[in-house]
């Protein structure tokens, strides 16, 4: 086959698996399409490596949480790449871990530290159904108790640890202060055969206020995130100033979009058009997935697979979605944009 008609196969390939993917799911999802596929015709477009082992696969977040700050974190991670998510509890709810100055939290510790090797250390968790053959990467998320990892993440590493073998995994630890040394070196006893990738992210008290940002960093580092699992942000810089934040929809344009940014950032020149938009052209066209609209204010859409329109109010049109403008009111939006005030540059990127 030529180069061309491969390239064309390829692409038409992308556009049917693409639109028909399931992007996240949780452990007991059923997928019609396999994301895997989706990321080896894009590695492919992008001339990766199809063997590389560590582009390709589906990722599972497995992560425990007793007071929220790991969820949170979980959370924040989901809205950014495709990922399952399971979250481990213990079999005992109830137990206040911190409790007569953490009595129960050092004891558990306590308890490892002396017999690792003996399950019997180990505090009771429920029983999780995860298809470890689905999952090429895993990213464990846990709190720090007593600069060693939480008992009962400990436990979910303990039972596992053979099911992880040869996976890539990646860590991340909230603690309030301590540094997350020991945490690390629990993981790697816990699952002596696992494929450790990247350094651990370190979410503490006086960094979790830019968790978003941490995560942004941290996941450019892994190399299983591919670009069409990043359901990144999409940032928008006015006139060199103000910075607004948009949520990515999920569509061939806006993988088209995120693969384009990812070389570079775009900055093209907008104007307003019919008292309710700022439009542009892109300088380059993308795949468009045009459909009937009723716009709201703050959705980015696609024109004509060329032209970027930000709304301040609304039209009706065919156009491809791109993503929305979140948390600002109508009055702040047209500030931002300098809507009925003419030209204005707009710089896209999306980290
Ligand atoms: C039993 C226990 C022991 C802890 N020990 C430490 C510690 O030694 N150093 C520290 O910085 N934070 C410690 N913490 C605080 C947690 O690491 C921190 O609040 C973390 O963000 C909690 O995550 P979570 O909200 O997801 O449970 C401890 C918390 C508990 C419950």
């Amino acid at each position: 086959m030529t180069k061309k008609y491969l390239t064309l196969a390829l692409m038409s390939l992308f556009v049917l698996l693409t639109a028909s993917a399931q992007k996240r799911g949780d452990v007991n999802g059923d997928h019609a399409v396999d994301v895997a596929d989706v990321n080896e015709v894009i590695n492919i477009m992008l001339g990766k490596s199809q063997s590389d082992p560590a582009t390709t696969g589906r990722t599972l977040i497995a992560y425990y949480s007793y007071t929220g700050n790991v969820q949170a974190i979980v959370d924040e991670l989901t809205t950014m790449i495709d990922a399952d998510v399971v979250e481990v509890q213990p079999a005992e709810e109830g137990l206040q871990y911190e409790a007569n100055n953490y009595a129960i939290g050092s004891a558990l510790i306590s308890a490892i530290r002396e017999n690792p090797d003996d399950p019997a250390s180990y505090p009771a968790i429920k029983p999780t159904r995860i298809d470890y053959g689905q999952y090429d990467n895993i990213i464990v998320a846990a709190p720090l108790w007593w600069s060693q990892m939480a008992a009962l993440m400990q436990t979910f590493l303990f039972e596992n640890g053979p099911q992880l073998a040869g996976k890539n995994i990646a860590l991340i630890v909230s603690s309030s202060s301590s540094g997350i040394s020991s945490v690390v070196a629990d993981a790697k006893r816990l699952v002596p055969s696992g494929n450790f990738v990247g350094e651990a992210l370190w979410v503490n008290d006086r960094n979790r206020a830019n968790t978003p940002s941490l995560l942004t960093d941290w996941t450019a580092t892994l190399p299983f995130i591919t670009p069409n699992t990043m359901t990144n942000k999409l940032y928008l810089t006015i006139d060199g100033g103000t910075q607004l934040t948009a949520t990515l929809a999920d569509n061939v344009s806006v993988d088209a979009l995120v693969a384009a940014l990812l070389q570079s950032p775009i900055t093209y020149q907008a104007e307003d058009y019919g008292g309710f938009e700022k439009v542009g052209a892109l300088g380059q066209s993308f795949t468009t997935c045009d459909t009937p609209t009723t716009t709201q204010p703050g959705d980015i859409m696609l024109y004509q697979g060329n032209n970027l329109v930000i709304f301040y109010g609304t039209n009706n049109w065919s156009y491809s979605p791109i993503g929305k403008i979140e948390g600002l009111t109508v009055d702040e939006l047209k500030t931002a944009l300098k809507a009925n005030q003419g030209k204005i540059s707009i710089t896209l990127s999306i980290n």
